[in-house]
């Protein structure tokens, strides 16, 4: 999820860890912290909540001396962020610090594994396990310290990139990964590590890409090592040439982080989706459900509270969890929410929708909620924002820092998690069959790869978005599932790109919106093969036949609408209920590109902040 930067060689390892750790800060974060080994063997950590520059308030106090080290920077997802919670971690003994990205799914039961054996735990990090496992399999095993990283990694479910030092050696650096990133930088007598290559960048070009499931064993004087986990046996070394600039690396080679962010989807819906359905695709976890199943199952009624994409998210929410769940569901905007005097009581359960978990209608809204005796959920990402904070429970979307203000991995992570939401509460309630949610978890846990399939209309949506560059106005229309993707099309498109939009239920032309249409308003319909595809074929004709052109999401293989619409965008055939996470791609892309063509500041458009921290 965040930042690690490594450094062994002949160099002061402590400006080149900060300064590789400001390179990574484009990544968000909330703590910082480095871990240095002196000449003389001493082990030096310093930490601390915040930026960066609190990080160097703390270490300036303290010796950083050393030719090795090791500095994170933290995107919490277990425990908030605290100083206490900050990388690097630990070993009880004090021998052994470590720095990591991602999540151990397994942390709990490791956790009290090595409680039984008389270990005790500072933090309430995943993170802290997995030191305290690697130092007590080399205590007991008297093994070196990369056996016992390996042997801990080999019980770890869960996600990594990790980098380890050890106490009296200040010669030898351990990295490791599993679906987090991790690259070495090949110097002159000098080796780095590092989430992507930024804080490698002017050092070196020569780097390699560690794969999943290898161990990088980095002794000064000698010959990288590079191990497959599993075998234990040496890995090929490909040492490639980095050619990307400075400010193409922290985009991840793409033009802007919005773009960075569209096509990250497929795995930060992997970390969002890990650990919560069983291998078996029978069941979904959250353990933010499993620890409050009584309010759940007694709740008659649910308010779902948001802003903007947020919302969307949440109409789409409302449909997954009546149709799944049976409860009645209500979707209120978080500003009209707070001022409308909401009837609540203790059989009410809110649930708030936030990327940021600072946005103050919402966290305003949950405020009204608690006094008014609801039970409240949160859906958010930002781990120890402020709405997580005031909620009961919640769950996180964890797909990592999103940094363009025009929300994309949020929007889907929100969806999957309301699904999963949905899924487990109709379980909970005994109102869904064995079948539907193995039917609806087996496609939910393909999601990513049916995404990274539909991310390949990519070139074909860019040349669509050439001819309607210069329109004025656009509709977004759709029905069901659907109609809360039409709103979010259009927001995407009026907020990047300052065309206006609306969209609208389909089937809500005749009453009004059919007037708009002539052969300047172009209209988006979203037209998958669903329940209700029939239906929607004469909105798209009655569009048509008042001269509007019109660009249909069909299902892959559709080619009858050929015959009826301007263009057609196909998508993978998903269950109904997965619609909107596949029809969004398209919809994402196409106002990207529009607004790119018209040359606007997609990352940062006009007016708009990433998060509304005020009313
Ligand atoms: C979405 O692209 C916008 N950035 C905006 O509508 C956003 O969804 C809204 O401000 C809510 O933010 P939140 O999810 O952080 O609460
Ligand atoms: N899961 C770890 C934590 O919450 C690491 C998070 C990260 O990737 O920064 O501390």
């Amino acid at each position: 999820m965040c930042g690690i930067v490594g450094y062994i060689g002949s160099q002061g390892a402590y400006d080149i860890l900060i300064q590789g750790l400001k390179r990574l800060e484009y990544r968000g974060y909330d703590s910082a912290g480095v871990a240095l080994v002196d000449t003389d063997g001493c082990l030096n950590v310093h930490k601390a909540h915040g930026k960066v520059a609190n990080l160097e308030s703390v270490a300036a106090m303290g010796n950083t001396n050393g030719t090795i080290g090791i500095s994170h920077t933290r995107w919490a997802t277990h425990g908030e962020p605290t100083d206490t919670n900050a990388h690097p971690h630990v070993s009880q003994t004090g021998e052994i610090a470590l720095v990591h990205n991602g999540t151990i799914e397994n942390y709990a039961v490791l956790k009290k594994a090595l409680t039984d054996h008389g270990y005790t735990f500072r933090s309430e990090t995943d993170t802290e396990v997995l030191v305290q496992l690697i130092q007590y399999i080399k205590d007991t095993t008297k093994c070196s310290l990369f056996e016992a990283v390996r042997e801990a990694l080999l019980q770890v479910e869960g996600a990594y990139a990790i980098a380890v030092i050890e106490k009296g050696d200040p010669d030898t650096l351990i990295a490791a990964r599993k679906a987090s990133p991790l690259v070495i930088g090949v110097g002159e007598n000098e080796t780095f590590i590092a989430s992507d290559a930024t804080p490698i960048i002017g050092y070196t070009d020569r780097v390699i890409y560690l794969k999943d499931n290898e161990i990088a064993v980095i002794k000064r004087g000698e010959p990288l090592s590079i191990m497959s986990l599993d075998s234990n046996e040496p890995s090929k070394i490909d040492i490639q040439k980095l050619k990307l600039s400075l400010a193409q690396l922290e985009k991840g080679g793409y033009d802007t982080f919005m773009l960075k962010e569209i096509f990250e989807q497929p795995a930060t819906l992997r970390d969002c989706l890990r650990g919560r359905i069983t291998d078996d695709g029978a069941r979904v976890v959250l353990s933010g459900v499993e620890l409050n199943k009584d309010k759940f199952l007694e709740c008659e009624r649910i308010t779902l509270v948001a802003c903007g994409t947020s919302w969307h998210a949440a109409l789409i929410g409302k449909r997954l969890i009546q149709d799944f769940c049976r409860v009645p569901v209500e979707v209120e905007y978080a500003s009209e929410f707070r001022y409308g005097n909401p009837v609540l009581g203790p059989k009410d359960v809110v649930i708030s929708i936030s990327q940021s978990g600072e946005t103050a209608d919402t966290l305003a809204a949950i405020q009204i909620a608690k006094e008014k005796g609801a039970f409240v959920y949160g859906v958010c990402n930002v781990v120890g924002a402020s709405i997580p904070r005031n909620t009961d429970a919640g769950t996180y979307i964890h797909v990592g820092p999103e940094i363009g203000v025009a929300s994309t991995k949020a929007f889907t992570g929100q969806v999957t998690v309301l699904t999963l939401l949905a899924l487990a509460l109709g379980q909970l309630r005994g109102v869904i069959d064995a079948e539907k949610v193995r039917e609806v978890a087996t496609a939910l846990k393909a999601i990513p790869a049916t995404i990274e399939e539909t991310l390949k209309c990519d070139a074909e949506v860019q040349t669509l978005s050439r001819i309607f560059t210069y329109a004025h106005n656009f509709l977004y229309l759709g029905r069901g599932y659907n109609y809360p993707t039409a709103l979010e099309g259009a927001l995407k498109l009026k907020e990047i790109s300052y065309i206006h939009a609306e969209g609208y239920p389909a089937a809500e032309m005749k009453h009004g919106p059919i007037a708009l249409i002539d052969h300047e308003m172009p209209s988006v319909i979203i037209a998958p093969s669903d329940s209700l595809y029939d239906k929607i074929i004469s909105n798209v004709q009655q569009v048509k036949s008042r001269g509007g052109a019109v660009v249909a999401i069909v299902s892959k293989g559709n080619t009858a609408m050929n015959d009826i619409a301007d263009y057609c965008i196909e998508i993978p055939s998903v269950p109904e209920c997965l619609t909107p996470l596949v029809a969004s791609i398209p919809l994402q892309l196409l106002a990207y590109y529009i607004a790119v063509n018209k040359g606007k500041d997609v990352d940062q458009p006009r007016n708009l902040a990433k998060s509304v921290t005020v009313e």
